[in-house]
């Protein structure tokens, strides 16, 4: 049972953020099982050992952190620890949980080593991370009854469970809360084949012809998320079957990406208006993140968790202690002619 208590929204169209459209659809093309989950190889090695030892022990898991880009997997891989567990997840995020008592009830309310996830969990106010140490660590919450010089602090015990946290910036969270988690897993950006096979999985799930070629030419410009590749693997079916014949080829898939202004290699707008920017306005860099949020009227923790993972993994962004540069591959791929400093 998936119960989820907040979802946020996002316009852009290769955001990795989610949108209510990509809800029912990731929830029809989630997979179930470690075995169908596609990429993330280590990290899934490692949780099948882990779920695996809980199991023959009848322990809870220990609690697990997973921190990355957004649109990677984060809440489908804690559904599944939940379906490998045989138990049961609560899925709320970090700005949800409001007030302690919001994190109390719903602490409270769990069965026997069920799964709480928390995604944004770097968002939890300090007053309600102070309720979550001790349910960490010795599965009690203390509360404070009433008000003044006659408050006073009962103790209740938890049952058994598994907090599974997620974050796009594990260095924001604090280091109390940080050492609270005993697994510790990064999600990376996918590679192109991986992508590929998730695009092949989608379009059989939703019943989508795609030759092997149109699938690849999504997972090229799906910038390392699945997330993406599934938003735009249904935007390019909609191509085909008003232009062509409802099969997803390479020529559809390219024309159909090429119309939503996503470039070969997957950046869109932002991320053009940003090299351009490091580029025409700096000089090539280095410039500060701020100064160059302000310079593109964007948000700099947007460019951070959004633009620059995928940036970099291309090679075409160097982030240096006094701000950000662009590369020579940045310079060639937009067409500009590189000037080194030498
Ligand atoms: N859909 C979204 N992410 C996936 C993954 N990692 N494996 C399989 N299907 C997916």
């Amino acid at each position: 049972m998936i119960q989820t208590d907040d979802m946020e929204f996002s316009p852009r169209m290769i955001s990795p953020e989610n949108t209510s459209d990509d809800n029912d659809i990731e929830i029809t093309l989630r997979p179930q099982t470690l075995h169908e989950y596609i990429g993330q190889d280590k990290v899934k090695e490692n949780l099948a050992i882990y779920i695996k030892a809980t199991k023959l022990r009848g322990e809870p898991l220990d609690h697990v952190l997973l921190y990355g880009p957004p649109g990677l997997g984060k809440t489908t891989l804690s559904a599944i620890i939940a379906h490998e567990l045989g138990v049961n997840l609560r899925v709320t995020t970090g700005p949800a949980i409001e007030k302690p008592g919001d994190l109390v009830s719903l602490l409270t309310s769990l069965s026997d080593n069920d799964v709480l996830f928390i995604d944004e969990i770097h968002r939890l106010s300090r007053a309600v991370e102070e309720i979550l140490y001790p349910a960490l660590e010795d599965r009690v919450i203390d509360i404070i009854i009433g008000k003044g010089p006659s408050a006073r602090s009962i103790r209740m015990d938890l049952k058994p469970f598994t907090l599974i946290g997620a974050t796009t910036r594990a260095g924001q969270l604090s280091a109390p809360l940080r050492d609270r988690f005993g697994v510790i897993q990064r999600l990376e950006l996918y590679s192109k084949e991986q992508l590929t096979d998730i695009v092949r999985r989608s379009a059989m799930i939703l019943d989508i012809p795609c030759t092997a070629d149109g699938a690849g030419e999504i997972a090229s410009r799906s910038r390392g998320t699945p997330r993406i590749a599934n938003r735009l693997l249904k935007r390019v079916r909609d191509f085909a079957d008003v232009m062509g014949n409802g099969e997803i080829n390479k020529d559809i898939a390219s024309m159909a990406l090429t119309r939503l202004e996503i470039d070969g290699l997957g950046l869109d707008s932002l991320d053009r208006r940003m090299l351009e920017m490091i580029i025409k306005g700096y000089g090539g860099g280095p410039v500060g993140l701020e100064t160059l949020a302000s310079a593109i009227g964007e948000e700099a923790v947007t460019i951070e968790d959004v633009c620059e993972p995928y940036l970099m993994q291309l090679g075409f962004l160097g982030r240096t202690p006094r701000g950000r540069c662009a590369t020579k591959l940045a310079y060639e791929h937009l067409g500009f002619s590189f000037k080194s400093e030498e």
